[in-house]
């Protein structure tokens, strides 16, 4: 079916804003006509942001688009942060990962510099938890975005009730550019109902990271309704609660597809609506403390000697929140105190957005933390282990989403801060 387009949107479309802007307009019409979109609607929310960080030096096409872009004049739409650089000379490398990462990534500051022209909000806007309060991406409930990012869209649709579908990236900085979005899928209220209800009844708070992984493992791209779980987060969105859900929804998002769930008596839309936000038909999903175990206990070790000891360390995919990185610092200090030691026994590395990174340089925890020789930067982990020496490393890592996508094996928190502190598990 054609989609109705209102006669701005056709006035691009036909040309009256210049060639590359209605060739951006005819890429998003189509995108829409192919999941059934019947109008477009405004991006609404101030900024975009987009997902692909990295000037791999394989992507020309990308440049070359990126360039037609910016003669074009599709340099008005929205400004926009963007997912991590994938590199930060902090991050430990030996001398041929270095060369590697040299040659993998030769476009780096080529391809930011296309992104300043294009409305990179600041230069060092990098980051996936854009939408933390340090970083000032954050959408309001309603908003309508086009982002990539899939765990800053599972973020932004569940924890702000903001509403974004999962796009591809360029897709979403089309979006940007032309300030419209096909209307489908997550951005309709009929799209947003759960289909499955998921009820916690474990005995103690799930570990985040596993428990968005049975989600998404269960659900795939469907929306769940979560209850049970407001108990284990003390029963209101507060910061370690909303730190708790990033990190849930990034699992659920990589190791699944989910682009929203509700967490009763949590999240904005969960609240206000309950369980009218459940379909009739749905399906149910009991996780108890056995699925866990049976979930974490599937994931495979692709580590060439399964008995490595880590030689390297990755907490914070996504971003860690400024909680968090204090709470990291506490455990790990008194980690390393009760054990007798004074510094990690692994390489250690934090990653958290530079914005939150400075205000955590401002707290006495951050002396603390260089202290004990974590390295605190602001590099997206997988991008990191996309150098194919650094894949063949064994690292550790408490992100789901960074084992999903690469050879780093997950841990626990408890499990990551024995590795830190006595250089096993
Ligand atoms: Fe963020 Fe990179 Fe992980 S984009 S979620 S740190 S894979």
């Amino acid at each position: 079916m054609a989609m109705r387009l209102t006669p701005d949107q056709q006035a691009m479309l036909d040309g009256a804003k210049g060639e590359t802007l209605a060739k951006v307009m005819k890429t998003l019409v189509m995108y829409g006509e192919a999941f059934g979109a019947e109008e477009m609607i405004p991006v609404t929310a101030e900024k975009g942001h987009l997902v692909t960080s990295f000037g791999l030096s394989m992507m020309k096409p990308v440049y070359d688009l990126m360039d037609q872009l910016i003669e074009g004049g599709a340099v008005n739409g929205q400004k926009f942060s963007v997912d991590p650089r994938p590199l930060d000379p902090a991050v430990p490398v030996n001398l041929l990962q270095k060369l590697v990462f040299k040659f993998m990534y030769s476009k780096q500051s080529d391809y930011e510099a296309q992104l300043r022209q294009l409305g990179l909000v600041e230069n060092d806007a990098f980051t996936c938890t854009c939408y933390l309060p340090q970083v000032g991406n954050e959408p309001k409930q309603g908003e309508i975005l086009s982002w990539a990012e899939s765990s800053a869209v599972v973020y932004a649709n569940s924890v702000l009730g903001a509403r974004c579908n999962r796009n591809s990236g360029i897709l979403e900085l089309f979006g940007s550019i032309a300030g419209c979005v096909p209307k489908f899928g997550l951005l309709t209220d009929e799209g947003r109902m759960a289909s499955w209800v998921v009820e916690v009844k474990t005995s103690r708070r799930p570990e985040a990271q596993i428990l968005g992984s049975a989600i998404g493992m269960k659900v795939m791209e469907d929306v769940p309704y979560i209850r049970g779980l407001d108990q284990w987060l003390g029963g209101q969105l507060d910061d370690a609660a909303k730190a708790y859900l990033k990190d849930m929804g990034a699992a659920s998002a990589s190791n699944g597809a989910v682009g929203l769930y509700h967490v009763e008596g949590i999240t904005p839309e969960a609240c206000q609506q309950g369980r009218a936000l459940v379909r009739p038909d749905a399906k149910v999903y009991v996780i108890d403390d056995a699925e866990l175990e049976r979930v974490r206990a599937g994931y495979p070790c692709i580590w060439k000697d399964p008995n490595a000891k880590p030689k390297l360390c990755f907490v914070g995919c996504p971003h860690l929140s400024l909680e968090q990185l204090n709470q990291w610092t506490d455990d790990l200090c008194a980690a390393l105190e009760q054990a007798g030691r004074k510094t990690v026994a692994v390489p250690t590395v934090f990653t958290a957005a530079p914005a939150v990174a400075k205000a955590f340089e401002q707290t006495p925890a951050a002396g603390r933390l260089k202290g004990t020789g974590v390295v605190l930067s602001s590099i997206c982990p997988l991008m990191y282990m996309n150098n194919p020496l650094c894949g063949k490393m064994p690292v550790a890592t408490s992100s789901n989403k960074l084992r999903t996508y690469s050879s780093a094996r997950y841990y626990t928190d408890a499990e990551m801060l024995r590795i830190m502190v006595k250089g096993e598990c």
